[in-house]
């Protein structure tokens, strides 16, 4: 039986940090033996926000590919490849904005939320509003059949299967299919601020950030802000450490924490000296990978030069069928 096939995508619009690997690039990595999975990088979304410095866009490609394979993508069961190596992307995306009412794309709600969320850019671009039209081609080029993303990009994924349904229903052929969404990963993590991590806050912990960074990071975290001296009692709950305790400590140590803390039996301090060995622990391998990794960039060119051709010819394929079907 053939195996499923699995899309999704990530912008290079900054480096990695820890909320995209435990809201996506952990679960993909799981994947890999269960799924025919394609994973790519998507550099022309991330000229919606760099378009006055798209010159970044390389390195974060190059890093984003280094972060992927550090964190366990591998290039014999995964085909990884670079969004505009493959122009049919732009040709599909071309094609399907002729057939999308703009008031599908005025409603979509990520639209409004991350007009809120860039503040230094203007995004009022022709080319922001169309981000999901882009995302449909993205996806349906390959016949993906799920797209492993996190829950804020349901509403793209209901917008691609209802471009797919117009389409087909306007050419009277089945040539795309529904995607459906794979929800799953951490809904979302905190950055050492207490605000949703990411890196227009710059409160982000990266995948590429040496031990030493880190730690001040973590040293610099906010705490509950209830307590306020070393003797109130804390609420992990409330506490922006607890969430990465459940994620790298150990399940005792994270019972420890939780009754000294409401006990202050504990100081925050000393709760952050032991977050940071924890994640350490669990950071280090990567870091290890990294560098291997970063020290031959020539290999990471060449495997995301194969993902491309592998990629570029089902696009081509699938384009004919397209266009077959509109007889163009
Ligand atoms: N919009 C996705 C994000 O910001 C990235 C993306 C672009 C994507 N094209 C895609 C995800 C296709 C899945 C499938 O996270
Ligand atoms: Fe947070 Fe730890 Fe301080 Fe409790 S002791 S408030 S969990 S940092």
């Amino acid at each position: 039986m053939a195996k499923k096939r699995i899309l999704s995508g990530m912008q290079p619009s900054g480096l990695l940090h820890l909320g995209n690997y435990f809201g996506a690039l952990k679960n993909w990595v799981s994947l890999q033996d269960e799924y025919e999975c394609f994973f790519f990088i998507a550099d022309w979304h991330s000229l919606s926000t760099l378009y006055e410095d798209p010159h970044r866009i390389k390195e974060f490609t190059f890093n984003v590919a280094v972060d992927w394979m550090a964190a366990g993508l591998d290039p014999e069961k995964t085909t990884m490849f670079v969004q505009s190596r493959i122009p049919e992307h732009a040709e599909l995306h071309l094609i399907l904005s002729m057939i999308v009412p703009v008031p599908w794309l005025e409603r979509n709600p990520t639209y409004k939320e991350k007009q809120d969320e860039v503040k230094n850019v203007d995004m009022s671009s022709y080319g922001f509003l169309g981000y999901p039209v882009l995302q449909t081609a993205d996806i349906i080029l390959y016949k993906a059949n799920f797209v492993p993303v996190g829950v804020d990009q349901e509403p793209h994924l209901e917008i691609s299967r209802e471009i797919v349904r117009r389409f087909n229903n306007i050419y009277k052929k089945k040539v795309f299919f529904e995607p459906q969404a794979k929800i799953s990963g951490t809904p979302k993590l905190n950055g050492v601020d207490g605000r949703k991590m990411s890196k227009s806050y710059n409160n982000a912990i990266y995948l590429s950030d040496t031990e030493e960074v880190v730690k001040k990071k973590v040293m610099s975290m906010l705490t509950d802000p209830a307590r306020q001296r070393r003797n109130d009692p804390g609420d992990p709950e409330v506490c922006n450490l607890f969430p990465l305790h459940k994620l790298y400590s150990s399940e005792a140590m994270q019972q420890q924490i939780d009754t000294d803390c409401r006990s202050a039996g504990i100081g925050c301090m000393d709760c952050k000296k032991m977050l940071y060995e924890s994640m350490m622990e669990g950071m280090r391998p990567h870091m290890e990978r990294r560098r291997e990794i970063v020290a031959k960039p020539k290999d990471v060119e060449e495997i995301l030069e194969e993902g491309n051709k592998k990629a570029g010819q089902i696009a081509r394929e699938t384009m004919k069928e397209a266009q077959s079907a509109m007889r163009l």
